[in-house]
């Protein structure tokens, strides 16, 4: 059949969407580009925030009126909506043909294979979600775990010559055991499972064996990797994925003769085994139990970026822990100042949420301070939005006026945007090497191009003004996750997908401005 696949939400789904890809496709299943020339619809969703949420309502709208008007068309609704809304979503949505849930991807051919028989009338056949079965057997549900299956049978095909092939994600840990007060994700997600090592390191060799260069490790709180060997194996003796150990794990020291992969270890193993990755990066650290032995392994590793992604989501220790995060302010950064201090050039990004419950103007003052004092890159600023099912939802108040809301996230915005600055202008005059990833056009201001052009129309410099000058440009990355702007040489597009170096000439607040330079 043809099928169109639209993504929503995180890098998980993305991977997810990438999985159900290949395996729909060694099926038989062709997949288009326009949902219009579809037989099945699916959307890979989020539920992260309510906004989220409501781009698949109005995808769902659409869809519906195609129906209406007759067409013979699958609705599907899969990843982490359809496991928080679930049945209801179903009840609500009769346009919904079938809702799997990120748990149970595997199942997908087959929820579309009912789907596609007239007579397979019963409704229930068309839904896979995992519901309270990922957390009471959280042991068996890991043992058994089908969704290795899965991530281990990823088609591993020449990577196409473009810098999006050559880049790939790789799960180390499903679901989160954290339980943030406002976050759906260990609802949807299920409980922390971690694969096992050997997996892992496998799959990052076949990915590179394919092309890719570039791998970024996929975990919630990817610090809290923790394998230990010999107690999980499947019926026939091999390791199987495995349940997280739990916070307390964290604070004692490994036993003698433990034998555990850490997330340390598994960095090491994977820079050691897998050297035609050129770039190993890593997502989301958790801003507790990242131990030196982590940075030490970031430091002594040089294909491994030194970029992390540490959201602190407040600057207050009220709030902290009301959120339930487990750390304070003052431990944040003192996990910031080892980090600067073992990798004095590591970037570093974050999340920070506002208006959460019972947020106060001196909550607020407390997270623009810890702005102030980390040289974050960038952070992403979310308003608070209360989700279903969550603690925060049933035992807390949503009392900050959404007019606050977001006078505080511009405010924060603002605020971010001078320290991104001052952290961009800090590589000015340095040399970088770059992974080059897209070609952009941008129209310079007609008096940067040709001033005495400009001159002649008087300022008045808009797209369509002759006078703006269309300029070519070469997007890529750093190691350390800062996007680069060159100019583009003719052969431009054959560039994309390769690492370059470049001196850096200028910085804005969230790009720098590079010049190719000899290797
Ligand atoms: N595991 C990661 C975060 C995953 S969710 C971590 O713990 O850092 C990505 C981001 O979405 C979070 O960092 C948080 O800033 C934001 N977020 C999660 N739930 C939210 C909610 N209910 N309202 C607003 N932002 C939320
Ligand atoms: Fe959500 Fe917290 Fe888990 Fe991150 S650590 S996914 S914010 S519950
Ligand atoms: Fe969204 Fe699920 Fe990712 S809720 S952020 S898609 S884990």
């Amino acid at each position: 059949m043809r099928v169109y696949l639209e993504t929503f939400g995180c890098q998980m789904n993305e991977l997810d969407s990438e999985l159900v890809r290949g395996q729909l496709q060694s099926l038989g299943h062709q997949f288009v580009l326009h949902p219009d020339d579809a037989q099945v619809v699916l959307f890979n969703t989020c539920s992260v925030r309510e906004h989220a949420e409501q781009k698949v309502y109005s995808r769902l709208g659409l869809a519906g009126v195609r129906k209406k008007q007759g067409e013979q068309l699958i609705v599907g609704v899969i990843g982490c909506m359809a496991e928080r809304d679930g049945v209801d979503l179903f009840k609500r949505y009769p346009q919904v043909d079938l809702m799997c849930g990120p748990g149970e991807l595997d199942r997908l051919p087959l929820l579309i294979d009912n789907a596609s028989r007239a007579d397979a009338a019963d409704r229930s056949e068309r839904v896979a979600l995992a519901g309270n079965k990922s957390r009471r057997s959280a042991t068996l549900q890991a043992a058994e775990d089908n969704l290795e299956m899965l991530d281990l049978s990823r088609a591993f095909e020449p990577v196409a010559n473009d810098a999006k092939s050559k880049s790939a994600y790789v799960r180390i840990t499903r679901g989160c055991n954290k339980f943030c007060t406002y976050c759906v994700v260990p609802h949807t997600r299920g409980a922390e499972v971690h694969r096992p090592p050997a997996h892992i390191v496998d799959e990052c060799k076949r990915l590179v064996d394919a092309g890719v260069i570039e791998i970024t490790l996929l975990g919630q709180t990817i610090n809290h990797y923790r394998y230990t060997h010999g107690t999980a194996l499947t019926v026939d003796g091999h390791e199987a994925p495995q349940v997280g150990p739990g916070l307390a794990a964290f604070r004692k020291p490994l036993g003698p003769g433990a034998r555990t992969t850490t997330f340390a270890d598994l960095l090491h193993r994977i820079h050691e085994e897998v050297p035609g990755v050129q770039r190993l990066r890593f997502v989301t650290s958790y801003p507790r139990d990242f131990g030196d032995d982590i940075l030490h392994v970031m430091r002594d590793s040089p294909r491994i970026c030194q970029y992390l992604h540490v959201p602190a989501q407040s600057g207050s220790d009220r709030l902290l822990k009301a959120m339930n995060r487990g750390y304070t302010v003052s431990e944040y950064l003192e996990f910031i100042d080892r980090v600067t201090t073992t990798l004095p050039d590591c970037t570093i990004g974050g999340d920070i949420i506002v208006g959460f419950c019972g947020e106060t103007d001196e909550d607020f003052e407390a997270t623009c301070e810890l702005i102030r004092r980390v040289p974050y890159k960038n952070n992403f600023i979310f308003k608070y939005s209360p989700r279903p099912g969550t603690v925060a939802f049933d035992r807390l108040t949503d009392d900050v006026p959404d007019s606050v809301k977001r006078a505080r996230n511009n405010a924060l915005l603002a605020l971010q945007n001078s320290v991104s600055a001052r952290v961009h202008e800090q590589w000015v005059g340095r040399t970088v090497r770059v992974f080059l990833e897209d070609l952009r056009e941008r129209s310079a201001p007609a008096q940067a191009v040709h001033r005495h052009v400009a001159v002649s129309v008087a300022g008045r410099s808009t797209a369509s003004n002759p006078a703006t000058m269309p300029v070519r440009q070469i997007i890529g990355r750093t190691p350390g996750d800062l996007i680069v702007a060159l100019p583009a040489p003719n052969d431009a597009h054959s560039m994309l997908g390769s690492v370059r170096t470049a001196r850096i000439v200028g910085s804005k607040p969230l790009l720098l401005d590079g010049m190719f330079a000899a290797t």
